[in-house]
């Protein structure tokens, strides 16, 4: 009884492994009945969402053509984003700084079995990034460094000066109070001007939150399974 009451309050217990449509991995989290990714498909997701939309869009990439580009992630869970984020840093000659915050770390034992690192043919690279130290930044390569932060996006302050979001919170009917117009509030404040914040989320009352908050929000086109998703502005 107590066990279970506590598990409602800790969206780490009792995570189950589970495979989406294209053969990645995901986390199930029993107290939401929710799972991290898209059962479509958890990296053509990720793929779609933070990278085709969010990393690679023009202004982004017309802005930061010499620089870094800065990164920061809400949540970094499983470190599919971070890990994707990296390879395309490598690939396409770029430099990422990437900054995630998580309040339910991944256990090693999790990162241990998730399938990331096996199918992009970068074992060694996942394994450096999960297994990385937290609260500072590590240099994974030449293009790519991280830096994962334990911390609440609702309760804590957050470091500044970020040009892509990678919103990636649970959806708002499971953690409602992720996507109210304060929080966006706070991530505008936090990024630099033009940047970008991309979703996989497309619910109205979010994008209502967004514009509030400042941002000019559009509807994109969404990943596999899903027909429009959010890429916000700050402008
Ligand atoms: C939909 S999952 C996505 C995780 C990650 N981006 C991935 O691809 O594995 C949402 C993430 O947000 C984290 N999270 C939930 N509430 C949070 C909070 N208040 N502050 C920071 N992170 C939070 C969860 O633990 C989880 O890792």
């Amino acid at each position: 009884m107590e066990v279970g009451f506590l598990c409602t309050m800790d969206l780490s217990c009792n995570r189950k492994i589970i495979t989406t449509k294209d053969g990645s991995n995901s986390l199930l989290v029993p107290a939401l009945n929710e799972q991290y990714h898209s059962i479509h498909g958890a990296k053509q997701e990720a793929e779609h969402v933070f990278l085709k939309m969010g990393l690679e869009d023009s202004s982004i990439q017309a802005h930061c053509n010499t620089n870094s580009i800065s990164v920061f992630e809400v949540g970094f869970g499983t470190g599919l984003n971070a890990l994707l984020s990296a390879n395309w840093a490598i690939l396409n000659n770029k430099k990422i700084e990437y900054t995630a915050i998580e309040k339910y770390p991944v256990s090693k034992e999790e990162f241990d079995q998730l399938n990331y690192g096996d199918l992009l043919g970068e074992v060694e690279l996942y394994n450096q990034i999960s297994n990385s130290k937290w609260e500072e930044f590590v240099t994974i390569n030449d293009h790519f460094k991280v830096k994962k932060i334990a911390l609440d996006l609702i309760a804590d302050e957050l470091p500044k000066g970020f040009d892509v979001v990678y919103f990636d919170a649970f959806a708002p009917n499971k953690q409602s109070k992720l996507w109210e117009v304060s929080v966006f509030e706070k991530i505008y404040s936090i990024m630099t001007s033009k940047g970008v914040l991309v979703t996989y989320c497309c619910q109205g009352q979010a994008r209502r939150n967004m514009i509030e908050a400042g941002f000019k929000v559009e509807k994109v086109q969404g990943p596999p399974g899903k027909r429009e998703m959010l890429r916000a502005r700050k402008l």
